[in-house]
């Protein structure tokens, strides 16, 4: 989490960070900070949003051709002024901005403090611009060289950005964990989180490695490791286009990317899904083809909407393959010691493909010889890079915090490949395989369907909008994307929700129905739509008010809801990918009626790239 930006070059510094900035929210929105020098180093920081920064110092002589900026999730330190970053060294010479955790930083502190130093935040990150500062002052070394001795010692993430006001044509850059992109201008770079901020300017980038130092002036980039040994920065083409961050016309990022499903799944099967020929063509999966087909158990790892990617890809992998398939929060999965056998294939879900966790667990799994598949949407993203093989979704740049047009790519590249892998196998035959590749290549045009109930949801959003609880019930394949349903509910509208299979509500949750408990069902035909009509049944009973996800063939459930979605029919595996728009809208509907904003739910941060 935390968004990062530098600009060098013969430009103004200042109106490029704002506007990186502001690209890069998504990581953090608690507190905004920024640092140019010109002629001495000067830094304006504020608790509070990007735009809240731009009011305070509208009209101040923000000028410099060289500057960093960051937008903030609290670790260390409430959100406040004071422990907004760029964090300036005791000297005042230097200042840092950090994105990431230093794990030792109360060791260091206590070191620092034991030599006279003050710290002016909570914050982790003073300490090790501190910890750099003392080494660069004990052994009259340069700020790069000071800069890899301290990294030696720390342990933790980072992706840091220094400046030194000594040194007014160099910006010091590091990573480990946390991701770095270098812009390549002529005469200039941009630095950032992600590629977002040098959109405009340039489609050259470099993504520094971990263990990575970059020292970065206007017509110059050196990267070293650790061990001072130069590394040859390798050039990467970028593929986005500025208009693909930007709101086109619709009130939010999450609104618009809810809407461009019809655009994202399509863009997510093409050149791949040949439904006439019958092929499926997925270079980096074919490869892999025979360990998967032969694998004695999938392992997929995720985090959030993408864990809940991975429960629906279970039943599909499972139905299709017959392959055993466990589903794993990353956090947990990296940290208890899990059973992985050679061969083993983990397939990591990440939307940004820089979530810690995530992250972490597939270079364990990878170290101790599993095959890493890596369904990722951020191109050249570091659980890409970590991964053996795998698959882009191409859902474009996903801004809004929930992720939704991520979740549905996620799934039919998931769907995609358990087809092959099956297909291949001998486990699906061909009049099912068949059948299955036409149903994915309909799902564009019934998910644009489904939008088009917008404004029914909207009004159904308007009567619920004051809830305290909700509960979400599904069997099934549908059963992950009630799930989904509730967590878009709890992160948009921050009321508490519960997703839970239908059955299982009978252990439990069913003690909360009351007259005031909406429930939605998501309900849509499958093997199981028999008992999730008589749970709707035990739901009534007890008066509880009823939202039903269903089809149009469905006589006997609008006799049982309070409020009906339909949604068009499919094949029960193809199902999630259609009956979870109705669960994005609703959340965002609500989210809206209430007021809040959306695209930057509170506490949240789209990349958390801390554990
Ligand atoms: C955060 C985001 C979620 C996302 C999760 C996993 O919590 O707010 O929308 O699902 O991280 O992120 P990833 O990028 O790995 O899919």
């Amino acid at each position: 989490m935390c968004g990062i930006v530098g600009y060098i070059g013969p430009r103004q510094a200042y109106p490029i960070i704002i506007t990186g900035l502001k690209r890069q929210e998504y990581r953090g929105y608690d507190s905004t900070g920024i640092a140019l020098i010109n002629p001495t180093l000067k830094v304006y920081k504020k608790k509070g949003k990007v735009a809240e920064l731009e009011s305070a110092i509208l009209g101040e002589d923000v000028k410099g051709n060289i500057g960093i900026g960051h937008t903030r999730w609290a670790t260390h330190g409430e959100p406040s002024d004071r422990n907004a970053h760029p964090h300036v060294s005791a000297s005042g010479k230097l200042a840092i901005i950090h994105n990431g955790i230093i794990e030792n930083y109360a060791q260091l502190k206590t070191e620092l403090l034991k030599k006279g130093y003050q710290f002016n935040s909570d914050t982790d990150t003073e300490v090790l611009l501190n910890f750099i500062e003392e080494i660069k002052n004990n052994t009259n070394c340069s700020l790069e060289e000071a800069v890899r001795i301290a990294l030696k010692r720390v342990s933790g993430a980072y992706v840091i950005l220094l400046l030194d006001q000594d040194h007014p044509d160099t910006i010091v850059a590091a990573r480990k964990g946390s991701p770095l992109v270098i812009g390549i201008g002529k005469g200039e770079h941009f630095l950032g989180s992600d590629a977002t901020p040098m959109l405009e300017y340039t489609k050259e980038v470099v993504y520094v490695n971990d263990y990575e130092v970059a020292i970065i002036k206007a017509d110059e980039l050196i990267l070293k490791n650790l061990g001072n040994e130069r590394q040859t920065p390798y050039i990467t083409k970028l593929d986005m286009e500025l208009a693909a961050i930007e709101k086109g016309g619709y009130d939010h990022f999450m609104l618009k990317e809810i809407f461009e499903q019809p655009q994202t799944i399509y863009d997510c099967l093409r050149g791949r899904l040949d439904a006439e020929a019958g092929t499926i063509t997925m270079s980096g999966i074919q490869k892999y083809a025979d360990q998967i087909k032969n694998a004695n158990r999938i392992v997929m790892v995720a985090c959030g909407t993408s864990w809940h990617a991975g429960l629906v890809a279970e039943y599909i992998f499972e139905e299709l393959t017959r392959i055993s398939v466990e589903v794993e929060y990353a956090s947990e999965f990296r940290y208890r010691n899990p059973v992985i056998n050679k061969g083993d294939v983990i397939i990591a879900i990440s939307q940004s493909g820089e979530t810690a966790d995530t992250l972490v667990a597939i270079e364990n799994a990878k170290a101790k010889g599993a095959i890493i598949l890596g369904v990722v949407n951020v191109v050249g993203s570091s659980i890409a890079r970590v991964s053996d093989a795998g698959a882009y979704t191409h859902a474009g740049p996903e801004i809004g915090v929930a992720s939704t047009k991520a979740f549905t790519a996620q799934l039919a590249v998931l769907t995609m490949i358990a087809l092959k892998i099956g297909y291949e196998k001998g486990t699906i035959d061909r009049d099912r395989y068949l059948r299955l590749l036409q149903e994915l290549d309909a799902v564009p045009g019934k998910v644009a369907e489904v939008l088009q109930s917008h404004e029914r949801i909207k009004e159904i959003a308007e009567k619920y909008k004051d809830a305290k609880d909700c509960l979400y019930l599904g069997r099934g394949y549908n059963f992950p994307v009630a799930l989904e349903g509730a967590l878009k509910l709890k992160e948009i509208s921050y009321i508490h929700a519960e997703g839970y299979p239908a059955a299982e509500m009978k252990h439990g949750p069913i003690a909360l129905v009351e007259e005031t408990l909406p429930v939605i069902f998501v309900a849509t035909k499958d093997s199981y739509h028999e008992k999730v009509v008589s749970n709707m049944q035990e739901i009534k009973a007890r008066k509880g008010k009823i939202i039903a996800v269903i089809n149009e063939s469905d006589q006997l459930s609008p006799t049982l809801a309070n409020d009906v979605i339909l949604v068009p029919e499919a094949d029960e595996i193809i199902a999630p990918m259609i009956s979870v728009i109705p669960m994005q809208l609703l959340a965002y509907y609500i989210g809206v009626a209430k007021g809040y904003d959306v695209d930057k739910p509170r506490n949240l941060a789209k990349s958390v790239t801390v554990e």
